[in-house]
């Protein structure tokens, strides 16, 4: 059987690893992939991007199933593209994808179908937001209503900060259409996890919980950004929490969507902050899965993920039970210079050692050029280390990422930092 993978990330390198060790996998192609993929003699890189291009290629090749990572093919109605011309696809419609595409569309959609979430207003009108950040005061989040990689949230501290983004989004159209709107939204204080689930348009089948790290540098300083690190189980998801996120969030998302003539199928991705009582609040949908996040609970996935997709895909997936590696999975991303604002791509990269049974790197920003391994995006790669404690699953991530090297690597030295210092 061939599959195709959608996307170049960690992400990708993540799915097509999994898929590829299914017994029934003849070739699966990644478009367009990265030097991981490239590696990989199971994987074959194809570039093509553009969705009537990939549906073109699907049917040519006979691909019997396609799974999609990032959000701007699937915004782009690259399932519906498929679907259209009876290819199996798994992913959200573009319908159901402005869950994530558009901010005002979750909120007004959790505040419909009383899903609990932060206190929010939208605006297109400059002096309007203005006026609602005086009256709410600091601290406030600003979110550009429109898909912006990662820089459309500005967390801010103190009113200057507040108006400032506002005035970026709003009157510099810095982030083009996507800041045309803005939501303005109350500040919820906590902890955050990444609750993800498949679903088929009905049966909702929950992955493993994981937990990633946003800011730049240790501690939890500097900007945002994609996500530096990520691990698998988040032990802040108990097994109460766990079945609350389903009841309170999880489920009535799916009903809410079905309810509102749109069936979700697809990684449905919920975005937590859980106060210290324990209670979880929804800061953003993702219609995919999450990058980091992805690497850490693939390394821990034993199902094999081709029959899951499979199952998923037809609608089947209330029979699926799920296996995992009861280790944690630390994954700890290196990322190039000058990330996140302008990184320098071109730096060669060595070291990197082979797969063991506890530990395992993922390419994303990286391009193989004449059998040389080079940097060429943001996240360059994300190192995953498995052991029976975390501290354990770290030391083996950290034991491959001193042997990894390129210029300027940065990478945070703290991954996992939160259920280390957890008390059981
Ligand atoms: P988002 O893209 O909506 O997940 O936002 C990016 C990051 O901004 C989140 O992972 C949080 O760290 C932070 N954030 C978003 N919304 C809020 C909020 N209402 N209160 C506090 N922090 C937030
Ligand atoms: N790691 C966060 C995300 O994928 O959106």
């Amino acid at each position: 059987m061939k599959i195709l993978v959608v996307g170049s990330g960690g992400r990708e390198h993540a799915l097509a690893w999994k898929l590829a060790q299914s017994e029934r996998v003849q070739t699966i192609f990644v478009a367009p992939g990265n030097g991981g993929t490239a590696t990989d003699a199971r994987l074959k890189n194809i570039a093509i991007s553009d969705p009537a291009a990939l549906a073109d290629f699907a049917e040519q090749e006979h691909i019997a199933l396609t799974v999609v990572g990032p959000e701007v093919p699937l915004a782009a109605g690259i399932v519906n593209i498929f679907r259209a011309r009876g290819l199996k696809i798994f992913g959200p419609t573009k319908e159901a994808a402005q869950l994530e595409s558009s901010k005002d569309f979750a909120k007004s959609f959790m505040q419909r179908h009383h899903i609990p979430t932060a206190e929010y207003q939208t605006f297109a009108d400059l002096q309007a937001a203005h006026a609602y950040i005086d009256a709410k005061g600091a601290p406030i989040v600003i979110k550009a209503d429109g898909l912006a990689a990662g820089k459309g949230v500005v967390v801010a501290m103190d009113l200057h900060e507040a108006h400032a983004a506002v005035d970026m989004m709003l009157s510099d159209n810095k982030l083009g259409d996507a800041g045309a709107r803005v939501v303005i939204e109350e500040f919820l204080a906590g902890e955050e996890a990444s609750f993800i689930v498949m679903v088929d348009g009905k049966h909702i089948l929950p992955l493993a919980t994981s937990q990633d790290h946003k800011r730049l540098l240790d501690q939890d300083a500097g900007p945002n950004t994609g996500g530096m690190g990520a691990y698998s189980p988040a032990p802040i998801v108990t097994p109460q929490l766990h079945a609350r996120v389903m009841r309170e969030i999880i489920v009535p998302t799916v009903q809410g969507m079905a309810k509102d003539g749109i069936v979700f199928t697809g990684f449905l991705y919920a975005g937590l902050m859980i106060d210290d009582h324990g209670n979880p609040k929804t800061l953003e949908f993702n219609c995919r899965m999450g990058d980091p996040e992805t690497q850490p609970i693939m390394a821990r996935l034993k199902t094999d993920l081709v029959q899951v997709m499979e199952h998923a895909v037809n609608g089947t997936l209330d029979s699926v039970e799920l296996e995992w590696d009861r280790r944690t999975a630390m994954g700890v991303v290196m990322a190039a210079a000058g990330y996140p604002d302008a990184p320098r791509k071109g730096d060669v990269i060595s070291g990197i050692p082979p797969e063991t049974a506890d530990s395992v790197t993922f390419h994303a920003g990286t391009s193989l050029n004449d059998k040389t391994l080079h940097s060429s995006g943001g996240r360059v790669l994300c190192v995953v280390g498995l052991g029976d404690t975390v501290k354990l699953a770290q030391k083996h991530a950290y034991d491959v990422v001193e042997k990894i090297h390129f210029d300027g690597a940065q990478y945070r030295r703290d991954i996992g930092w939160r259920a280390l210092n957890r008390k059981h």
